[in-house]
């Protein structure tokens, strides 16, 4: 977060507030998110794709109603990919025509809600839910937008990407084998949708626009194709999500203006290369807005030296609070945040409270020497796909999200209680 500072005693403020205020007054595990700092991600991404291009905020990175709100007033789209997300968007005063719904399996009842609502697009993720869609727009009297989401063949990794011949996972239609210029075929057969563009996601964490180069390269080859055999120029792209943040000092994420001018670079040289009229861009960025802009604060427990080995610090959270470490061997860092201290550093490993050795938070760091139970430390970047991926193992009650701006902080998810486990055991 943009607005976290660190006075001569050590202690961090954020936002204006010391962390030993904030964890007292909201207990510990918890997130807290820079408001401000979100605002402002939101700003750059939509003034480097102002004009001719959208972004749509993925919500599956986190969500909530103020986070909703935020994003309506700083001029962003929101990307859905469940009834939950719906209507949490709904609920929150999103306009329908600003949202995107996605999922490679989407309810009738989801579809159906969506297109009630009025959701401005909807992205095909198979040939199944074209006949789907259709049939449900057909009984409401819609001629409901959508766009076909394709696999290019593409595969991202952190650094760098390696195309691949067929494409071995679950979304999108291939673009192999003309797959997705039928699907486009049948889309355009059908009087109920309203083809406006072609989707593709590449992955995520990723530095490098190269990637994305490639991507737009073959959904431009796509729009060609429909353009000859239709006679239809497709007025839209949208090349995802998946930018970079950095976790550690070793990542070097690229600002949205350098992301903005790539990608209408090539899309531009693409089209004109094709004789095609330039589509409206879009893109779909979650982490890069929300990762940086929210830490996890967490009080140390235990502490056990192994000889030889590594120092384990046990913290009051764990894998249920931030599970990306375990299943992506994710990197992040950690820091003393509640004194300072001049003792050496020791390597530590930061792990939670839950009963597998695996629940690890943080997997090398160096923290000091002294540290102590009741030292207070945080974990940045975990905005995005912490609080959205956690869960309630060993009975864990989640964690609160608290935002804080100008000097004031409030609770925008409120921590689980007790009484919220056990409301849902019906025994
Ligand atoms: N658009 C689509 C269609 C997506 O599937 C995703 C992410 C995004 C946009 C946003 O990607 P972002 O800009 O946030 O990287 N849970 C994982 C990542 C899975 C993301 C799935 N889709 C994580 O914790 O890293």
């Amino acid at each position: 977060a943009r607005t976290v500072a660190r006075g001569d005693d050590g202690v961090v403020t954020v936002g204006g507030i010391e962390v030993t205020r904030l964890a007292e007054e909201f207990g510990t595990p918890a997130y807290f998110l820079d408001e401000a700092d979100f605002r402002a991600r939101c700003r750059s991404w939509a003034d480097a794709f102002s004009g001719d291009a959208d972004v749509f905020y993925a919500g599956k990175a986190f969500l909530s109603k103020a986070v909703v709100r935020w994003l309506h007033e700083e001029g962003l789209n929101l990307d859905v990919c469940s009834g939950g997300e719906l209507i949490t968007a709904l609920d929150a005063g999103m306009p329908a025509e600003r949202l995107a719904f996605h999922g490679n399996n989407k309810s009738p009842e989801e579809i159906e809600r969506a297109i009630r609502a009025g959701v401005g697009r909807i992205v095909l993720d198979s040939f199944q839910e074209i006949v789907r869609v259709a049939h449900i727009a057909r009984g409401l009297g819609v001629r409901q937008p959508v766009l076909i989401r394709v696999t290019v063949g593409v595969e991202a990794h952190t650094h760098e990407f390696i195309a691949t011949a067929h494409e071995d996972q679950k979304f999108g239609i291939p673009l192999a084998g003309g797959q997705a210029a039928e699907a486009a075929r049948r889309v355009l057969g059908l009087d109920s949708l309203e083809l406006i563009g072609i989707h593709s996601h590449i992955g995520s964490q990723i530095f490098d626009t190269s990637g994305f180069e490639v991507a737009a390269h073959r959904v431009i080859g796509l729009l060609k194709e429909i353009r000859d055999e239709h006679g239809v120029e497709l007025p839209e792209i949208d090349l995802g999500g998946g930018l970079g943040i950095a976790y550690t000092s070793a990542d070097d994420p690229r600002e949205p203006h350098h992301i903005a001018k790539a990608l209408r670079e090539i899309v531009t040289r693409e089209c004109e290369s094709a004789g095609l009229r330039v589509p409206r861009i879009s893109v779909e960025p979650g982490r890069a807005i929300v990762g940086p802009t929210a830490f996890t604060l967490y009080e140390v427990g235990t502490i056990k030296p192994l000889e030889g080995l590594r120092t384990y610090v046990s913290v009051d959270g764990g894998m249920s609070d931030n599970i990306r470490t375990a299943l992506y061997d994710a990197e992040y860092s950690v820091t003393l945040v509640s004194r300072a201290s001049d003792a050496a550093p020791m390597l530590s490993r930061v792990v939670g409270k839950h009963c597998e050795s695996g629940d690890i938070v943080v997997k090398d760091a160096f923290l000091p020497a002294d540290l102590a139970p009741g030292d207070l430390i945080a974990v940045p970047a975990t905005g995005a796909y912490c609080r959205s991926m956690a869960s309630n193992y060993n009975h864990a009650l989640r964690p609160p999200v608290v935002a804080v701006a100008d000097g004031a902080a409030r609770v925008i998810v409120r921590r689980e209680t007790e009484e919220d486990l056990l409301r849902l055991d019906v025994g």
